[in-house]
């Protein structure tokens, strides 16, 4: 069911904690070339905070999109070193990432507060990036599927997520939630899962979409793939047929790399 190839592909990268001003500026400068000529595809770059600034104003008229990859729910108010979405808005990231396993890990973000992030992005009107995926023991367990459900739930319990055809949200697409599967035994590791697996992994959230939202929304919501995704093996995972785009980590440092990905989505 639900396969619907209408979906704009979409590429994200996820640089986490690299790059100075410089560095951003000097990838700009190779990437904006080599994809100039992309327009099928929606690319689009999560720098860290201190480059959000630098790299918006960089693709300025590009059509390449600025994503932060993280936020603070409250609004504002003494929450020291914390980013409102406002304070993202203004900025003009469209996109901000959610739930990364990096931060449910090493900084103990639960599924209570990604919930609270996805209500303070939505209300900003900035598309959140809901990542979801299990560990390696879980996966052993066979609880790949509980997992995900689990995190899903929790993570968009009562939230109301405008139909697409009322077009809000700040998304390529106007949407405002796009969900990446990111096995956690898969990031950073040069172990990417088999595009089967993700591909069934992908359908099983579309799916659980289906039963949360509607179907339309489930129809037209994107879904990402992102564990150790490189040139090499980009390809298999985009042509899935649940699977819409990529979110890339290591490989997005290369702007060649990265670059290649976007032009392999644009011939598929
Ligand atoms: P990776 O990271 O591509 O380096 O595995 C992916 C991610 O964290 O989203």
């Amino acid at each position: 069911m639900m396969s619907d190839r209408a979906r704009r592909k979409l590429l994200v990268a996820n640089w986490k904690m690299h790059f100075v001003r410089a560095q951003a500026l000097e990838y700009l400068r190779v990437f904006t070339e080599r994809v100039r000529g992309v327009q099928k595809t929606e690319i689009v770059l999560a720098p860290p905070f201190t480059l959000l600034e630098t790299v918006g104003r960089a693709l300025h008229g590009t059509g390449i999109k600025l994503a932060a990859q993280d936020l603070f729910y409250e609004r504002e108010g003494a929450f020291t070193g914390e980013i409102s979405a406002i304070m993202l808005k203004d900025l003009g990231c469209a996109y901000v990432i959610v739930g990364h396993s990096e931060r449910r890990r090493l900084l103990g973000e639960t599924d209570e507060i990604i919930n609270k992030k996805l209500r303070a992005a939505l209300d900003a009107q900035i598309a959140a990036i809901l990542c979801v995926g299990e560990t390696l023991e879980e996966r052993r367990a066979g609880r790949t599927h509980a997992v995900l459900e689990t995190q899903m739930r929790g993570a968009l319990a009562g939230l109301r997520l405008p139909s697409p055809s009322e077009g809000r949200g700040d998304g390529g697409e106007g949407e405002c939630l796009v969900i990446s599967y990111e096995p956690v035994w898969a990031i950073g590791t040069g172990v990417n899962a088999a595009p089967e697996e993700a591909e069934a992994s992908a359908l099983f959230i579309r799916e659980l979409v289906a039963q949360l939202f509607n179907t339309e929304i489930a129809q037209r919501i994107r879904i990402l793939y992102g564990g150790s995704v490189k040139p090499e093996n980009f390809g298999g995972f985009v042509q899935q047929p649940n699977i819409d785009g990529a979110l890339v980590g290591g490989a997005s440092l290369d702007p060649e790399a990265f670059a290649q990905m976007a032009k392999i989505a644009e011939r598929l």
